[in-house]
């Protein structure tokens, strides 16, 4: 077995030499019309899921332009949530001699061959976002508290509801994400940790009957699934009662529910919408949120994910050890991966402008 600790310094001396050579006006990487950025360092490949979501397009430029004040060179790609075609990005990025990879995973399980590439190869890896399961080719974790997101929007919606002081019985709906996405259980399981004492009370009563995880997720977080479902349920259980609340677990799925909750006439005033939560305060649902149709979002910085995903590179390429905040949490089968956990904050009407606004995440102009 490998010892990653000699092939970190070995990756460390690689990229000194890279630093001379380029200070001596060489380069010691070829040209490459995706290469950006100052040629001091060397490249580092950046393997982002999917444009069709807003924020992975946020994290992929937002971790560029720190590699780049770093010095370092960046390839930069995104696998429009196609895991064949992410392993192939990250066997190219291998080849063309990346000095570390960044990578946000399709399919958490679908890496561990191009990965044991990426380790032959002496190439440190981030696992962005989502952790990478089953290979011990995972050097350090960069994300959020994912438990805590999926409290946060329970503890939303029992505040709303007024559940606390006793409220209810009122009836709800469940969503989850991808079920090959390591972070879905956590978001489910925060959520549930929170909820299940009201629906073991039957103050929270799920009319469709689809409470465990495997019947509730959403393949590749995918809007017009989740649509589908809503659609199915509110036909199947709620032809003649209302759904108080839903917990959805990401923006681009509440966005769909709240399509399928509109086709059913809710958003009257006979017929309210339900309670609705999201994640990553993407900018069409804040934008719901202000119009009173989406309820919360919960807000994840990418630019500080970035940050910490970059400075993870920056000290293993140069044979310091990265800033962990969590030894525990993540066993991904194969080891305990060290990892960065930030903390998400919850976003609704009342406190969008101070979030969103004054934190500089978006101008009051794109809110319009
Ligand atoms: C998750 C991520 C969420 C959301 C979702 C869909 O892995 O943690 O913030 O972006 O993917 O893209």
């Amino acid at each position: 077995m490998r010892n990653r600790r000699a092939a970190l310094a070995a990756i460390a001396g690689a990229a000194s030499l890279a630093l001379t050579l380029s200070a001596c006006g060489q380069s010691g990487e070829g040209g490459s019309e995706e290469s950006k950025g100052s040629a001091k360092g060397g490249t580092i490949g950046i393997a982002m899921p999917t444009k069709s979501s807003e924020r992975w397009i946020a994290d992929g430029n937002n971790v560029v332009k720190d590699l780049e004040s770093k010095g370092y060179k960046t390839k930069l790609v995104f696998g429009e949530d196609d895991p064949d075609q992410q392993v192939a990005q990250i066997e190219n990025l291998i080849t063309q001699g990346v000095k570390a990879l960044i990578v946000a995973a399709i399919d958490n399980k679908s890496l561990n061959n191009v990965l044991q590439q990426a380790a032959d190869a002496k190439i440190p890896v981030i696992a962005y976002d989502r952790l990478i399961l089953g290979t011990k080719n995972v050097d350090y974790y960069a994300s959020f508290d994912n438990s805590k997101v999926g409290e946060l929007q329970a503890n939303y919606i029992v505040e709303k509801l007024g559940l606390a002081g006793g409220k209810g019985p009122f009836n709800i709906e469940l969503f989850a994400g991808s079920n090959d996405d390591n972070n879905t259980k956590y978001f489910f399981n925060g959520a549930m940790s929170v909820l299940q004492p009201y629906i073991d009370s039957k103050k929270l009563v799920v009319q469709s009957g689809q409470t465990g995880l495997t019947q509730v997720t959403t393949l590749r977080w995918d809007g017009a699934t989740a649509q589908k479902r809503m659609d199915d349920i509110l036909t199947k259980s709620y032809s003649s009662k209302k759904v108080d609340a839903v917990l959805s677990p990401y923006d681009g799925i509440s966005i769909g529910i709240l399509s399928a909750l509109k086709s059913d006439d809710y958003g009257s005033k006979s017929k309210p919408l339900p309670v609705l939560t999201g994640q990553d305060a993407e900018l069409a649902s804040v934008k719901s949120i202000i119009a009173d149709e989406q309820t919360m979002t919960v807000y994840k910085d990418t630019r500080e994910l970035a940050k910490v995903a970059s400075n993870m590179v920056d000290a293993a390429l140069n044979g310091k050890t990265p800033e962990t905040n969590d030894t525990k949490t993540y066993d991904n089968g194969a080891k305990v991966v060290p990892a960065y956990l930030l903390q998400p904050v919850s976003v609704d009407k009342a406190n969008y402008e101070k979030v969103l606004v004054d934190g500089g995440y978006y101008t009051a102009d794109e809110l319009k």
